[in-house]
């Protein structure tokens, strides 16, 4: 079937049964033309809770599946590609945190979205990228225990000088491989260039940007600026993204490894495939979990909006 041709009748069939489609930014081109809404983390999970329809089919990773679940239990929330998962979001497990807080007893602990929905539930509050800054320093405690990215821990402790954060050693596996040596290299090749990076990535790296921020605010930092040439410091979809919006400007990788796996799973295939009621994986979670993990969530939006 051409692309073409599987995006129409997914259209078709969205229409047909009510369903709606959710996309993050780092999805394909041809799968964000037919969602109903697209963004970074914290929008998809804001959208979905507003969204009217009986179903949710999520083009992304399980914890942002997950995080739609738990903010509207009522409706079916359909994870396009089953085998789609972030690797940071299982870096630490509910009983390693549990224990994490026995030592910790003081420390109001700050979970990034990239985690389970199991994590969320002994943890005190949710931050994406784009809220973590605006959700710490909102907090009433100094002391501050935030996982599991430490580099985007790091990033939050530089502009929140009056807390004391307290980081585990964890981070995202696609982001963390960006070095120095490799800004060096792309601002060489392009001299004119902006550099916007994610705070995912490490401290050595974030230091050296023009802009750090997350996914929506380097796109719209990108699209706002009267620059012409951006070297692009997060997932390499975002690259193409913004050629495609921006089409009189220049948008260059960082590195050619800037590529998260799990995020390029999922095809218009996928998504026909669960339309069809043919594929997908449905989200289940537990009541007790969804009560316990949507209070972190509900104070993220309370928080962050
Ligand atoms: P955002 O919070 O910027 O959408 O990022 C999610 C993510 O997985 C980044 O790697
Ligand atoms: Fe997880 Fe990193 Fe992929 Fe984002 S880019 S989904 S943090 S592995």
């Amino acid at each position: 079937m051409r692309v073409r041709d599987m995006q129409d009748e997914i259209v078709r069939l969205k229409k047909e049964k009510g369903v709606c489609v959710a996309a993050h930014s780092y999805q394909a081109r041809e799968i964000l033309e037919i969602a109903d809404f697209t963004g970074d983390s914290y929008q998809l999970s804001v959208l979905a809770a507003k969204a009217t329809h009986s179903t949710i089919v999520m083009c992304g990773v399980k914890f942002m599946a997950e995080t739609v679940k738990i903010l509207s239990p009522d409706k079916t929330v359909l994870l396009a590609n089953p085998t789609a998962g972030c690797p940071m979001a299982e870096q630490i497990d509910k009983e390693l945190m549990l224990a994490i807080r026995e030592t910790n007893p003081h420390y109001t602990v700050v979970a990034y979205i990239n985690t389970t929905a199991d994590l969320k539930t002994v943890c005190d509050v949710c931050v994406t990228s784009s809220s973590a800054v605006k959700i710490v320093n909102a907090l009433p405690s100094k002391d501050i225990l935030f996982v599991p990215d430490s580099n985007l821990g790091a990033w939050v402790a530089r502009q929140a000088p009056d807390k004391n954060i307290k980081l585990i050693q964890g981070g995202c596996p696609v982001h963390e491989k960006v070095s120095a040596q490799d800004v060096h290299d792309a601002r060489t090749a392009c001299p004119d260039a902006l550099l916007l990076v994610h705070p995912e990535c490490v401290s050595d790296v974030t230091t050296l940007a023009d802009f750090v921020g997350a996914t929506t605010a380097i796109m719209e930092y990108a699209e706002k600026s009267e620059h012409r040439d951006f070297i692009i410091g997060t997932e390499s979809s975002i690259v193409e993204n913004l050629q495609y919006k921006c089409p009189g400007k220049r948008f260059y990788p960082l590195t050619k490894e800037l590529i998260c796996p799990d995020m390029k799973l999922t095809t218009l295939s996928d998504v026909l495939c669960c339309l069809k009621g043919d594929g997908g994986e449905e989200i289940v979670l537990d009541e007790e979990t969804i009560k316990a993990a949507r209070g972190c969530i509900d104070k993220m939006i309370e928080l962050g909006g």
